[in-house]
């Protein structure tokens, strides 16, 4: 997992290369003619587990660029609640391994409801690339432990370069805005590589805070849990950064908008639970510093996610900070995956757990 973990500058670098061709993106092997994006009057993402994830930070960024209406399912709800989608629909269906049974059974649902179906696999040829109307491959990589890492930001990668095409295809957005967003997009490689490598690189910080909670968990005889907080584009990775935790650590965690605090989660919080919180620079950034105190008055122990320079929690005494390099808040779900991974692969490391093959999970679920 760590390998793969420390793969993603790589694989982003090398999504980018393939695809934006003179100022271009280009997806050579999707069968689609580029009127299908034009025509479409609303997009349903489907996937599951991590890649449900993905599928729902692809909703922020679609709706935020595109302009179009956009939700985000689990595969095994969608495929059995005669789910509302037809010939104005474009589905989308992710999966890394492109063998997921619900996935895979989902987008025959939308199928038979007439809808255009596009696939976004890492897998060459996999049944759901090979059923869909078109495919757009990750070419991550073969992703070996079961937690995915590189699959997931590759399927970011993949999303925000379909957000940027579907947008400008449908004039949402010009193509000044378009080479805009291109320029800072290609900062995202190198980001990646100095949150992984950098002198102020998450991965020293993550074992460090990683090692405090073991301490923390045996003084509080194995019953500390985690919370992680977060708002707007990020919200996903609060769920996916407690996923992470929970399937190779096997510790409690949950994810939540953290606008939601008040209406129950607060109710958990005490000097038990570890609360992550994502706070980069963006438009809800004051919001999550209110949620951070909000958790700090109740004696939660915080683990803060910011964006560089950031001086407001040094004089809020918070310990455990995590500083993601600037970006332009809307590209920062690839650079906040990164640490989220870290703490999770360093909480399994500390408590001595086989992190690549954890209990009870399959790398591709095949059957129901
Ligand atoms: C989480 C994880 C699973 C998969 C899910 C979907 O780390 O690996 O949640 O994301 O089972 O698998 P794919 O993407 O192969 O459809």
């Amino acid at each position: 997992m760590l390998k793969e973990i420390f793969e993603q500058p790589e694989v982003a670098k090398n999504i980018l290369k393939e695809r934006i061709k003179n100022r271009t993106i280009c997806f050579e092997e999707l069968a689609f003619p580029k009127s299908v994006f034009k025509k479409i009057k609303n997009i349903a993402i489907v996937a599951c587990g991590t890649a449900y994830h993905a599928s729902l930070t692809g909703k922020y960024a679609l709706e935020e660029l595109a302009r179009i209406p956009v939700w985000a399912d689990t595969s095994s709800e969608f495929r059995y609640r005669r789910p509302l989608v037809g010939k104005d629909t474009l589905t989308i269906f992710i999966s890394q391994s492109g063998e997921t049974a619900d996935t895979l059974a989902a987008m025959r649902e939308a199928k038979k409801a007439g809808a255009k179906t596009l696939a976004i696999c890492n897998v060459l040829a996999s049944s759901i690339a090979r059923e869909a109307d078109g495919v757009i491959y990750t070419h991550a990589g073969p992703e070996i432990a079961v937690a995915s890492t590189k699959a997931y930001t590759a399927q970011l990668v993949v999303l925000y370069l379909l957000t940027i095409h579907i947008a400008r295809v449908r004039g949402a957005i010009s193509n000044k805005v378009k080479q805009k967003l291109i320029g800072e997009f290609r900062k995202v490689p190198r980001l990646l590589k100095e949150i992984l490598e950098g002198p102020s690189g998450s991965r020293n910080k993550c074992a460090a805070y990683a090692d405090d909670f073991r301490k923390y968990y045996r003084k509080m005889h194995n019953k500390s849990t985690f919370l992680y907080l977060a708002r707007n584009i990020n919200y996903p990775n609060a769920l996916e950064g407690a996923l992470k935790l929970k399937e190779i650590s096997y510790i409690a965690a949950e994810g939540y908008p953290a606008g939601e605090m008040k209406h129950g989660p607060i109710a958990l919080i005490d000097e038990n639970p570890w609360v992550v919180c994502i706070a980069t620079d963006s438009a809800v950034y004051e919001k999550m510093l209110g949620n951070i105190q909000e958790v700090r008055a109740r004696g939660g122990k915080i683990i803060a996610i910011v964006t560089k320079g950031n001086k407001d929690l040094a004089g809020q005494k918070i310990n455990y900070v995590i500083e993601i390099p600037k970006i332009d808040d809307f590209f920062s779900p690839m650079l906040v995956a990164i640490p989220l991974q870290l703490l999770a692969y360093y909480v399994a490391l500390k408590f001595g757990l086989d992190i690549d093959q954890p209990r009870n999970l399959a790398k591709s679920v095949t059957v129901e």
